[in-house]
């Protein structure tokens, strides 16, 4: 796997991944997965965060060994709609003070290409560690565009979190943006010829809102 992909392979991921997976898992299950997943997922891809050192009174003592804390807190999350929208409760419920950004993005169904209607960032987004979070990343047109949408207003980073990506969408996307790290709960086999991701999960959008 290229060096900036991760995929997971925690037993909690893979197992609330299978119940995504399966076509009978109703709308309500389906949004609780998601986001219970974004949650997992946050855990891992929030490691290198950077971190400075503090002293911290504790009811006994001043301890003297140094304590760490998250330095500066400065993370955005940007969901690229609708679907990432699924994602952002879980990740939020990690780094609450994270301000939220939007994209919105559709795939145009015959030529798959993606189609902007909504952009709305934080003002400092300047001066922050952004997380791009959408559950699919197929041909990668949506994730490409997004990412290149941030990169225009200089974030301090960007990290890419999808819960199924296909090989097409991981080649497409580390071409275009090789410096934005990608986590990914799965990679699936291909897709088909309609762009859907094979086995994948079917519509992520539909799914999570119960539009079909
Ligand atoms: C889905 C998904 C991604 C995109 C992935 O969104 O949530 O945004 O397709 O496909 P790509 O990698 O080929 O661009 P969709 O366009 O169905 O919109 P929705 O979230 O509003 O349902
Ligand atoms: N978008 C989805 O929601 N699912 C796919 O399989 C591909 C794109």
């Amino acid at each position: 796997m290229k060096e900036n992909v991760t995929i997971f392979d925690h037993p909690l991921i893979l197992h609330k991944l299978s119940i995504l997976r399966n076509k009978n898992t109703p709308s309500k299950d389906f949004r609780a997965l998601v986001s219970e997943i974004a949650t997992l997922m946050c855990y891992e891809a929030t490691r290198d965060l950077p971190l400075k050192e503090v002293e911290t009174e504790t009811p006994v003592a001043v301890a003297k060994t140094k304590v760490k804390h998250l330095a500066g807190k400065k993370l955005a999350i940007v969901p690229i709609l609708r679907a990432g929208l699924g994602m952002v409760e879980g990740i939020s419920a990690l780094v609450p003070s994270a301000r939220i950004g939007h994209i919105g993005l559709y795939r145009d169904e015959e030529t798959l290409k993606p189609v902007e209607y909504y952009c709305k960032l934080p003002k400092d987004i300047g001066e922050r560690d952004v997380f791009v979070v959408d559950p699919m990343l197929a041909t990668g047109g949506s994730a490409i565009d997004a990412v290149s949408q941030i990169k225009l207003r200089n974030p301090r980073s960007i990290k890419f979190m999808c819960i199924i990506a296909a090989p097409e969408g991981i080649e497409a996307f580390t071409k275009v943006h090789p410096d934005v790290p990608v986590y990914c709960a799965a990679l699936d086999e291909k897709l088909n010829e309609k762009g859907y991701i094979v086995p994948g999960l079917g519509d992520a959008g539909d799914r999570i809102f119960g539009t079909k």
